[in-house]
C-alpha cells in the first residue's frame, strides 16, 4: 500500500486526499450542539478511516446501505430490525456497559444491567403480587415457576417501596407474544409494585433458549459470519422507583444451552440464576429466588454512572 499521504488526526498514513475527512468534519455549522458536533466528528473520522483501511469498494458500501434500508423497511412497532442488527454486532451490550457501569471504587454493586432487546412493550398489565403472567393454555406447556425476592437500596440495604417491576419472557415455543398470533395479547408480561417490605412475587415459566428473528438483515449478517442466532433462556426486567436509577436487565438460566454463546452478547455472571425444583405449591414446579439492588440517583452520580441525572428509564 502506498504511504505518500499525510496522517491527519492520528489516522494511519494513506494515499487518499489528506484533507478530505477534515473538510467533511468542518462542514458542521455553528448551531450544532457541542455533543452533536463531538459525536458526528468522531463518527465521520472512524467511518472514513474504516473505509480507507479496508479499501472499501462501492459495491461493498452499497451492500451495507441495502442492509440498512431493508432493516428500515422491516421495522414497525412489533419488529425492530435496526436494533437487532446492532445487537448481533455487540453494540447494544457495549453501550449498556458504558451507560451503567459504576466507577470501580463502589463498595457493593447494584444489580447488573443488560440490554432491553427489541421485544419490550409499554403498558403490560398491572397485576397484584402473587399473580400469574402466563395464559392458561401456555401454562400447560411450560415449567411453571414461582419467582420471588426483595428489592433493596444497594448502599443502605433497606427495602424500597413503590418499585414498579416490569417483566417479560418468551413462551415455550420460543416466541414473544407479539411475534405469535396464537398467543393472547400481553401473554407472559406483567407489572408489579412493591409495598413497604420491598418484596415481590409472581408466577411465570422457566424460559427456553430461542433464536432471534433471522429472516432479515440481522440473519444475513449472522449467516455471513457463520454464527447461530440463539439466545440462552432469559427473563427480562425493567425496574423503576422514585429517586432511583432505573434498571434494565435480564436474568439467565445457568443451565441453559447457549449460556456461553449468546447471539447478542448480553450474559453476565451476576445475572445467572438457578431454577430449583419446588414441592408443595400446586401452581409451580420450580422456585426462582432473586433479589434486586437499586442505586439512588445520588449514589449513581457519586459513583460516576454516565447519564445518572436522567430521571426516566426506557
Ligand atoms: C434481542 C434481545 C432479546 O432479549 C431477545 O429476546 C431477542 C433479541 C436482541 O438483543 O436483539
Ligand atoms: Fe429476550
Amino acid at each position: 500500500m502506498a504511504t505518500n499521504g499525510a496522517s491527519v488526526n492520528g489516522s494511519k498514513p494513506h494515499k487518499y486526499n489528506p484533507t478530505f475527512t477534515q473538510s467533511v468534519i468542518n462542514a458542521t455549522g455553528p448551531k450544532a450542539t457541542p455533543r452533536v458536533r463531538q459525536l458526528t466528528a468522531s463518527l465521520i473520522q472512524h467511518l472514513h478511516d474504516f473505509a480507507r483501511e479496508n479499501e472499501l469498494t462501492v459495491d461493498e458500501w452499497m451492500l451495507g446501505v441495502e442492509l440498512m434500508n431493508e432493516a428500515g423497511r422491516m421495522s414497525d412497532d412489533k419488529r425492530n430490525e435496526g436494533q437487532l442488527l446492532c445487537d448481533v454486532l455487540g453494540l447494544e451490550s457495549l453501550v449498556d456497559e458504558i451507560t451503567y457501569k459504576l466507577a470501580s471504587d463502589a463498595i457493593d454493586e447494584p444489580t447488573a444491567t443488560a440490554i432491553l432487546g427489541p421485544f419490550y412493550r409499554h403498558n403490560a398489565p398491572k397485576l397484584p403480587m402473587g399473580a400469574c403472567i402466563v395464559a392458561e393454555e401456555t401454562n400447560k406447556q411450560g415449567d411453571r415457576t414461582w419467582m420471588h425476592g426483595t428489592i433493596t437500596d444497594f448502599t443502605t440495604g433497606k427495602p424500597i417501596e413503590g418499585v414498579v417491576i416490569d417483566v417479560w419472557h418468551t413462551a415455550p415455543n420460543g416466541l414473544y407474544e407479539q411475534q405469535d398470533p396464537d398467543q393472547p395479547e400481553m401473554n407472559l408480561r406483567g407489572t408489579f409494585t412493591t409495598g413497604k417490605d420491598g418484596k415481590y412475587d409472581f408466577y411465570c415459566l422457566r424460559p427456553v433458549p430461542y433464536p432471534i428473528p433471522y429472516d432479515g438483515p440481522a440473519g444475513k449478517v449472522l449467516q455471513a459470519l457463520d454464527r447461530h442466532p440463539y439466545r440462552p433462556a432469559h427473563i427480562h426486567f425493567l425496574l423503576k422507583a422514585p429517586g432511583y436509577k432505573p434498571i434494565v436487565t435480564q436474568i439467565f438460566d445457568r443451565n441453559s444451552k447457549y449460556i456461553e454463546d449468546d447471539a447478542v452478547f448480553a450474559v453476565k455472571d451476576s445475572l445467572l440464576v438457578d431454577f430449583k425444583p419446588f414441592q408443595g405449591d400446586s401452581q409451580a414446579d420450580f422456585e426462582l429466588p432473586y433479589d434486586f439492588k437499586m442505586a439512588s440517583f445520588e449514589q449513581a452520580q457519586k459513583h460516576g454512572v454516565v447519564g445518572s441525572t436522567e430521571q426516566s428509564g426506557a
